[in-house]
């Protein structure tokens, strides 16, 4: 293990986790004070999976997003000040002004990246308030990602992915993707932003998922940072990825413990602990049987952030492994996504009032009969077991199929159950899918990658 920088600031990192404690209790406190406010402002739904239809305030994943990004910009002063404090300290001029750029390109990814969450916010509340269609909504992450592609360009951002092992006789060891790694990492923010979105429907889905994903992300920081409890991954493990992962200086080599990637990880984790914190908050109101509704502005802010985290502390494809339920969720709804099987407004599961429990809900081809290519579509999922079809025994024509969502599809596996019990599974999933992300990511990259 190669020398190590000094401790990172500290107190800086203290300061997170007492901001993530404050976020914490400020959402489990304005959730419910607030919930007559937006049900006032028409802000409110039905649960669909309840037999009440008491009005369930709607979009309070705006309460969390203030609380979380006000949060945020209070804590500015904590890393940058210690970081500037540090500077005047000894050293040379050059140094001193070495570390004054280098300060700044730290102040602009933090400040681009604030920028980036508004953005989201005001995208997702604008869609909790006027439901807007989705070709209108796609591009709007991508334009909110500029921000943070101008900060990673300006820093002489890596576009080299590494070969892995058994490719490289063809195409080397390096190959750089250019253009198309800008395209791939705005594409990022526009599938973390909806990926979560289209996972949702029942009470403490969304949060759940955005929790789950940041405690990851917290755990893959702390393996990177000397701390004094000190569990950082070995070095082997970790392989020459690292190195390409952490953008421009791969060449020059950088260290493990190197102060750069350090500062990566700090960052990751100043935006990471409070998230925790107002998700944990608000799930508590979200947790069935749900007295507040995320609304689409929670999903877009948390998947932003995720975005924004793996973007600017490079570590785009790590987070990506994160997110295999909403990969497989998002793959399993292409069809429906894409207009080649009809989507209902709600794929929500089935509730059935006097059992209680939940059934896989259904696509019915009652307008016209399926194309050609549904058709072939919806058979191949079903031979997959990723579907369920009735077919009309006289003409063989499909006539429903369970909707294309992985609540759908673990209804269909492991049998109705109620809404509680279901989201615990889907918590499940997410937490086996962290385990294999981390398997993956630290087991089996030496298989690909030279250490
Ligand atoms: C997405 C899904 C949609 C799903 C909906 C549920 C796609 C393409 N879209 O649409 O299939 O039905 O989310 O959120 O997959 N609700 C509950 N219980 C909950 C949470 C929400 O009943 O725990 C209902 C409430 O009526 C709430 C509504 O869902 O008002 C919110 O739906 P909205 O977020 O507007 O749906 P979309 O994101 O457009
Ligand atoms: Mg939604």
């Amino acid at each position: 293990r190669p020398l190590l920088d000094p401790l990172p600031p500290l107190p800086a990192l203290w300061a997170s986790v007492g901001f993530s404690i404050f976020a914490f209790l400020a959402a489990f406190y304005l959730i419910p004070a607030l919930g007559p406010t937006f049900v006032k402002a028409n802000l409110k739904g039905k649960d669909l999976l309840k037999v009440y239809s008491d009005p369930i305030p709607e979009s309070q994943g705006l309460v969390c997003a203030s609380i979380y990004i006000l949060l945020l910009i209070l804590f500015i002063p904590f890393p940058f000040s210690t970081s500037v404090a540090n500077l005047s300290g000894s050293g040379s001029k050059a140094e001193g002004l070495q570390g004054t750029a280098f300060l700044h390109h730290e102040l602009s990814v933090y400040l681009s990246s604030l920028l980036s969450l508004l953005m989201a916010t005001l995208l997702g509340f604008l869609d909790d308030v006027f439901d807007i269609r989705w070709r209108h909504k796609l591009p709007i992450p991508l334009i909110a990602a500029i921000p943070l592609l101008m900060v990673y360009y300006a820093e002489g951002g890596n576009t080299h992915v590494v070969v892995p092992l058994p490719l490289r006789p063809f195409l080397g060891l390096l190959v750089n993707l250019g253009p198309l790694y800008y395209l791939y990492m705005s594409l990022l923010s526009t599938f973390t932003t909806n990926s979560i979105n289209i996972l949702a429907g029942i009470n403490g889905s969304e949060v759940s998922q955005a929790l789950i994903i940041a405690i990851s992300v917290i755990i893959n920081d702390l393996l990177y940072l000397p701390l004094p409890f000190d569990f950082r991954i070995p070095l082997h493990l970790l392989g020459n990825q690292t190195e390409v992962e952490v953008g421009g200086a791969w060449h020059a080599g950088m260290a493990y413990g190197s102060s750069e990637l350090v500062a990566r990880h700090l960052f990751s984790l100043y935006f990471m602990l409070p998230l925790v914190g107002v998700c944990l908050g608000f799930m508590y109101h979200n947790w069935y049987p749900a007295r507040a509704f995320p609304g689409d502005t929670l999903c877009y802010v948390t998947g932003m952030a995720f975005s924004v985290v793996g973007i600017q502390a490079h570590f785009s494809k790590t987070l990506l492994l994160f997110f295999i339920p909403q990969i497989f969720n998002f793959l399993l709804s292409c069809p429906q996504l894409f207009g080649i099987v009809p989507c209902p407004r709600h794929r929500v599961p089935r509730f059935d009032p006097d059992t209680n429990l939940l059934h896989p809900s259904k696509t019915i081809f009652d307008k016209k009969p399926p194309t050609k290519l549904a058709s072939v579509t919806l058979h191949v999922l079903a031979t997959l077991g990723l579907t369920q079809l009735t077919v009309d025994p006289t003409s063989g024509v499909v006539v429903d199929a369970t909707n294309l969502t992985i609540l759908n599809f673990l209804l269909l596996r492991l049998g109705p159950m109620n809404e509680k019990r279901l989201v615990q599974v889907l918590m499940c999933t997410q937490v086996a899918g962290s385990i294999l992300a981390f398997t993956i990511r630290y087991g089996l990259a030496g298989l690909l990658y030279d250490g």
